[in-house]
């Protein structure tokens, strides 16, 4: 038989993803990583209308141009970025805009600094480049924030890039905007690219302000997506921008892989930065009454979790998380082991509150019996 490629042979399929197919259906699951709402009405509305009008062909490689020019708006009014659409690329999701950034710019030998506990892709996509992951730990201790400083102490003249994520998942945690500031400061003293992933800015809580590096430095590539703002997870649609030089590169990658996002998910990515937000705004409101259920019950219980900034995740301590997950799903709740987004999750459980308030209560009332 053949053997498959050692790049391939060295990272895992997602933990999760095996969890999840190994439970009881009518457990109540806390796992989720997307929005439980269904995509608002006006965007349906526009992908019918896209495929009545026949727009089911292939699209130019970077997307369709009104898409990207309103994509630079959003970078304008948003995040206080400055790009036209020629350094724009619509992709299959943040997840290919991801890839095509490790596969771009990543080779063996290079460094890559990621958040620890973080995203998973991200491991996954450096190693797929021969590249190495070095986690930056932002412990319970720093309310899982990312800082400047602990990125310092591990530049070496091997750093090539470093992913930040705020909100971030699996904490909730927002990155401060001097930690911001200061990480775009060290990326231009030691010339490594800051890959931004933005796809939890919306979904952010209170005073909580999200901040773009790109608004301070040149060396970022910015990603973003549908998947979390618009609960458009199925239809796989994303974009990035980056410096013109390095455009052209990232969209070899895209266009040997994926040709083009999908025709119709981009009509409806149109509709959803152009049309009425109202679904965003109601959509974090009840994500943020969910979030008060989950963080309180838990700290209640004794299980420290500090309140979460953003995203739809809470991170609680739990000393012995092996025993706690196995006995919760015995008992019908789902939630993911910490140490599945690295070595600083060891003592955590990610719980997801992208679930109804009912069920959350529900939930609560079972792990309060553990
Ligand atoms: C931090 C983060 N980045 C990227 C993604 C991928 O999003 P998409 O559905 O746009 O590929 C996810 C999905 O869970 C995520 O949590």
């Amino acid at each position: 038989m053949v053997k498959p490629s050692k790049r391939v042979e060295s990272i895992e399929l997602s933990q999760i993803r095996k969890m999840f197919e190994a439970t009881n259906p009518d457990a109540i699951n806390l796992g989720i990583g997307e929005p439980d709402f269904p995509v608002p009405r006006n965007i349906k509305e526009s992908m019918k209308q896209a495929i009545n009008e026949d727009y089911t062909h292939y699209t130019p490689n970077k997307g369709f141009e009104d898409l990207r020019l309103k994509i630079c708006e959003k970078f304008q009014k948003d995040n206080k970025i400055t790009t036209t659409p020629d350094n724009v690329i619509v992709t299959s999701g943040a997840s290919e805009a991801l890839y095509d950034c490790a596969q771009a710019l990543f080779e063996k030998g290079d460094e890559v600094l990621i958040q620890d506990p973080g995203f998973l892709s991200y491991e996954a996509i450096i190693r797929l480049a021969e590249a190495n992951p070095v986690p930056v730990s932002t412990p319970l201790e720093d309310n899982f924030k990312l800082k400047a400083d602990r990125v310092n102490e591990l530049i070496t003249p091997d750093t090539k890039a470093i992913i930040i994520n705020s909100p971030c998942n699996p904490t909730g945690a927002v990155i401060d905007k001097k930690d911001i500031k200061g990480i775009c400061e060290l990326a231009d003293d030691h010339d490594f690219m800051i890959i931004s992933d933005e796809i939890y800015e919306k979904i952010i809580y209170g005073d909580n302000k999200h901040y773009s590096p790109g608004a301070y430095t040149d060396n970022v590539i910015t990603l973003n997506g549908f998947s979390k703002t618009y609960a458009m997870t199925g239809l796989r649609i994303g974009y990035l921008t980056a410096p013109p030089e390095l455009t052209e590169e990232l969209l070899k990658v895209h266009q040997y892989n994926i040709a083009c996002a999908s025709s119709i998910a981009q009509k409806g990515a149109y509709e959803a930065l152009t049309g009425p937000q109202n679904s965003v705004k109601s959509m974090v409101k009840e994500f943020e009454k969910r979030k008060n259920l989950i963080v309180k019950s838990l700290n209640d219980m004794g299980y420290k979790t500090p309140d979460c900034e953003g995203a739809f995740y809470a991170f609680p301590r739990i000393n012995n998380p092996e025993e706690f997950v196995k006995t919760a799903m015995d008992k019908g709740v789902i939630c993911v082991l910490g140490k599945a987004f690295g070595p600083t999750g060891e003592k955590h459980v990610r719980m997801s509150y992208a679930n109804s308030y009912e069920n959350i209560e529900k939930a609560m009332k079972i792990l309060e019996t553990i």
